[in-house]
């Protein structure tokens, strides 16, 4: 739990796959809220966290089955409004003596909804709806198998479904509003002027802003590291730039960063990065030039699990050497976002197949017996980024597409040459700079050209040429779970195309990779 002077909203999660979400809307609207599993929300937890309203998540359980999960009961008593969401609903109304039965999926009487469905008012409008209705009926994005079948004491109806005639219901006397669809999802189109009016009536005047952030934290990190010394590996990355701008704010000279340059970033890229922080923000970068040590090791190489670990090993055996040498360092900062620590409900168990092992600095704090810093922890990215304009980093940095640990080693497959990397970096450069000619750069997630280990025969001017072959690589999402390939037009590839061969000496072949993800992977390897 953190410490905050906000208002707070407690978020009790059951499960759902988009509890997430419901934070996304909420932040959305200044509102600070924090999603606590419900095996954590204890009667203690809730005297001391003491949130000004809750809301129940959706979840994959049934209330039907005993031992399924629920709130402690003590949350009804605070006295603050309550929202509950499709499970969360079911909570509430049988937790308030009320009545839920299983879904049927088909067949006569069906109740089991999936998807799209439009919710039409009762009579009684509530502040709860206001800006909704509209048009005389809403769209919402329902997925439930069980139902309410009886409501509990002193609740209404204020909007039904054809399968959900409970889909809207509310106890004004106590504000307790209980829906049955997710008015979080994209697909519930008008789901966050709900959001908007919960919060309203709760009583939230929207507080939570970067400015108030900014000034916190700041406040939080001398409370945390005192005169205390603080490393941070500093990567260009959005996320470790924006700590390092923030501690570097709270604690000045007494933070110093390590850039590892271990020969896969792009062109120019170790320059840019040290150039803006040691040169304009005057922050202290150690600039490790260890070019010879990775390249060296990678030598020959060319199975991508084995690539990966070595980089890996070798950043932290790196990292560390470098730390060592910064005396009295006794926190390590790290740009651990929210969504790395949120402990959702998983119902699925079981491990999961490791697709790719990625390089992070995990491991580094136990090793070298270093405390951690991590004042990004409460925001999800796009707060990251809003945080980095509050502290004066440029758009054109905070807007990066994200760069893999690994840099250029997993868009070189097979084995990796100085020559390949040189040919590699220029084919990139050139490959952005054409998106952002065209002004693209913003609507893609991610960019980047991977050189093949294949070479092909071509002609220029009458001679024949016999070099490497690349794809370009382009894609839209939203968290890099899932992906898929940008629709360039065929314009845009042609001229690219042209301007790679004619550029870049050794490339005599392009391609446009339109693999989505799954079932591909953003990156090659
Ligand atoms: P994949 O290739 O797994 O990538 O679809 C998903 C996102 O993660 C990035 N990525 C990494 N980021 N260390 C990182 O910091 C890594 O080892 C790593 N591998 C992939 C990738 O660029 C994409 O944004």
């Amino acid at each position: 739990m953190t410490q905050t002077a906000h208002d707070r909203l407690l978020i009790i999660d059951f499960g759902s796959q988009v509890t997430q979400l419901i934070a996304r809307r909420l932040r959305e609207l200044n509102v600070y809220c924090e999603i606590h599993p419900y095996q954590k929300v204890t009667d203690a937890f809730l005297a001391e966290f003491a949130p000004k309203a809750v809301i129940f998540s959706g979840g994959p359980d049934t209330v039907t089955r005993e031992g399924s999960p629920r709130p402690p009961q003590s949350v009804y008593d605070l006295g603050v409004p309550i929202l509950g969401i499709c499970y969360g609903q079911q909570v509430m109304m049988q937790d308030l003596g009320g009545r839920v039965e299983g879904g049927k999926i088909s067949g006569g009487g069906g109740t089991a909804e999936f998807g799209r469905a439009w919710v039409t008012p009762t009579e009684d409008r509530i502040d709860l709806l206001s800006g909704w209705f509209l048009d005389a009926r809403e769209q919402v994005w329902m997925s439930h198998g069980d139902h309410v079948a009886a409501l509990a004491p002193g609740f209404a109806v204020y909007g039904t479904s054809p399968n959900a005639p409970f889909a809207i219901t509310a106890d004004l006397e106590r504000n307790f509003f209980a829906v049955q669809f997710h008015p979080e999802v994209h697909h519930t189109p008008n789901g966050k002027t709900l959001y908007e009016n919960f919060v309203r009536l709760a009583g939230f005047d929207g507080d939570w802003t970067m400015a108030a952030y900014r000034e916190e934290m700041v406040q939080a990190i001398r409370d945390q590291v005192g005169d205390a010394k603080v490393i941070c590996a500093l990567s260009g990355g959005v996320d470790s730039s924006v700590a390092a701008a923030l501690i570097h704010e709270a604690i000045g000279e007494n933070l110093t960063c390590v850039f590892v340059d271990h020969g896969l970033l792009r062109l120019n890229e170790a320059e840019e990065v040290v150039g803006m922080f040691r040169d304009h923000m005057n922050l202290s970068v150690i600039h490790a030039q260890e070019q010879d040590l990775f390249l060296g090791e990678l030598d020959g190489v060319s199975d991508p699990e084995t690539k990966r670990k070595i980089i890996g090993r070798l950043f932290i055996d790196v990292f560390q050497k470098y730390a060592d040498q910064i005396e009295g360092a006794a926190y390590l900062a790290q740009g651990t976002l929210y969504p790395d620590v949120i402990e959702s409900v998983s119902f699925s168990g079981g491990p999961s197949v490791t697709i790719k092992s990625h390089h992070n600095v995990g491991g580094l704090p136990e090793k070298m017996g270093l405390k951690l810093v991590e004042p990004l922890r409460e925001l999800f990215k796009d707060e990251v980024r809003a945080l980095g304009r509050e502290l004066g980093l440029p758009d054109s940095f905070i807007g990066r597409h994200p760069f893999p640990g690994p840099g250029l080693a997993i868009r070189c497959p097979g084995e990796i040459t100085r020559d390949k990397l040189e040919i590699l970096r220029k084919a990139d450069a050139v490959y952005i700079d054409q998106i952002r000619k065209h002004g693209l750069y913003d609507e893609i997630w991610q960019a980047f050209v991977a050189i093949l280990p294949v070479r092909t025969v071509g002609v220029m001017g009458d001679g024949r040429t016999y070099d490497y072959a690349c794809a370009l690589r382009a894609v839209t999402s939203v968290d890099g779970m899932t992906a898929d390939y940008y629709p360039f037009s065929h314009d845009f590839l042609g001229e690219t195309a042209t301007r790679i061969i004619n550029e870049v000496e050794g490339i005599n072949r392009v391609t446009y990779d339109v693999t989505s993800k799954p079932p591909g992977t953003i990156e090659w390897e």
